[in-house]
């Protein structure tokens, strides 16, 4: 069924304010989502955190469920955090490293993910290496193939970087990871509520993405897919008395599901808010989500490709939400200023996010027009229209 796009809107109380092109940033959460995380503050307001939290036990554990179901895993395998972040970090930072053992990534890599990846090197003594683009900008997986020996102990890869609208082949990798034996961490953060995903298929064995983008989920939130084949070897970084339990006064015992990844205190009505979001996703369905922000996005191009000194950035074979793009002669966040100024909400990704990436193509930063389902049309000719005639660049 394809998404009833007056609906979606009548939903979201956003869109009759602003034309919000930052869902890759944070999108307008639908109603929904808002009155469940103030119905629980209200509840909390009225008679207390603690009390609050076990009248909802039951919306609460749905949240594992509903997010279990998005990605085609089991609720045990899921463990919730305050953001994507976290929630990757909690599973890196539980892998044990020797000097020499080698983490392969991609040239999209997320720049958190980039920080701690040469966080461990510096520590243990561990590799870290890109592996190359292919001829369409995404991860090569042949060139993967090629690296791959004894020594990779993990392949950390961002689906769809924040930088631009690539869709990683997620699932040629989880080929090459599954035939080698190698770990493989997941950063979905742009693709979960964006694509339809099914951990199963793509074979990883680690997957995170937060609430507050694609998901249209409230700020706060996250999570972390833990497979269970990897469960019982994958300890946390750190330990509390939700991720593990006391057992006697010289010894603990690790919780046996994912939630060993969680910690006790959490924004309880965020995480209810999250599951309403998920919810409302799964009744809409992925194929025609996807569907539907392919379109624009796909209409959004074609519209930019018509504007003089306007350039695109988006690269792969398969194209997502994120379109980026520069207009010669202007700073792109003197841009984002001038459109938020018109109610046109957008974001810029600088190279500092994404420095494998952006760097090597010459770019200090680029503005991003991330498109959701309840866009419509006529937003991306607002938007098109508000951009700036280019000036020329350089001295001549
Ligand atoms: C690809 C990617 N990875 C990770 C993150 C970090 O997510 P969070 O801010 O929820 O920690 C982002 C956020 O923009 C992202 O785009």
């Amino acid at each position: 069924m394809p998404i009833d796009v007056e609906r979606a809107r009548r939903d979201t109380a956003g869109c009759t304010n602003v034309t919000h092109l930052n869902n890759a940033g944070s999108a307008l959460p639908p109603r929904q989502v808002v009155d469940a995380v103030v119905h629980h503050l209200r509840l909390e307001e009225e008679g207390g955190g603690y009390e609050a939290a076990l009248a909802e036990t039951d919306r609460i554990e749905h949240v594992y469920g509903a997010l279990a179901r998005l990605i085609g895993a089991g609720p045990h395998e899921i463990a919730l955090q305050e953001n994507a972040t976290r929630a990757w970090d909690m599973a890196f930072h539980g892998l044990r490293w020797q000097p020499g053992d080698r983490i392969l990534t991609g040239r999209s890599e997320y720049a958190s993910n980039a920080i701690a990846y040469l966080q461990t090197a510096r520590r243990y003594g561990v590799r870290v290496e890109v592996v190359p683009d292919d001829e369409h900008g995404q991860i090569s997986v042949p060139a993967l193939r090629e690296l791959i020996d004894e020594r990779v102990k993990l392949i950390g890869v961002t689906h769809v970087p924040t930088q631009g609208g690539l869709v990683n082949p997620a699932a040629e990798i989880g080929e090459v990871a599954r035939a080698a034996g190698v770990r493989y961490l997941l950063d979905a953060c742009q693709s979960v509520g964006q694509l339809p995903l099914d951990v199963r298929e793509i074979g990883c064995d680690l997957l995170t993405a937060p609430g507050r983008k694609y998901l249209r989920g409230p700020r706060g939130t996250g999570f972390l897919y833990c497979s269970e084949r990897l469960l019982e070897s994958l300890e946390p970084p750190f330990l509390d008395l939700r991720s593990a339990v006391w057992t006697g006064p010289d010894s603990y015992r690790v919780r046996d599901d994912a939630r060993r990844f969680e910690s006790w205190e959490n924004g309880v009505a965020g995480r209810i808010g999250l599951g309403v979001a998920v919810d409302y996703a799964l009744d809409l369905g992925l194929p025609a989500i996807e569907q539907r922000i392919t379109e624009l996005a796909e209409g959004l191009r074609e519209r930019l490709r018509a504007l003089p000194g306007v350039r695109m950035h988006d690269r792969g074979v398969r194209q997502c939400g994120i379109v980026s793009l520069t207009v010669d002669g202007h700073d792109s966040s003197d841009l984002l200023r001038e459109l938020r100024a018109q109610r046109i909400n957008l974001s810029v990704s600088t190279v500092g996010q994404a420095r494998w990436d952006l760097a090597e193509r010459g770019l200090e930063s680029v503005l991003r027009a991330s498109v959701h389902y309840y866009n419509t049309e006529q937003e991306l000719d607002r938007l098109c229209a508000a951009l700036p005639a280019p000036r020329p660049t350089g001295l001549g």
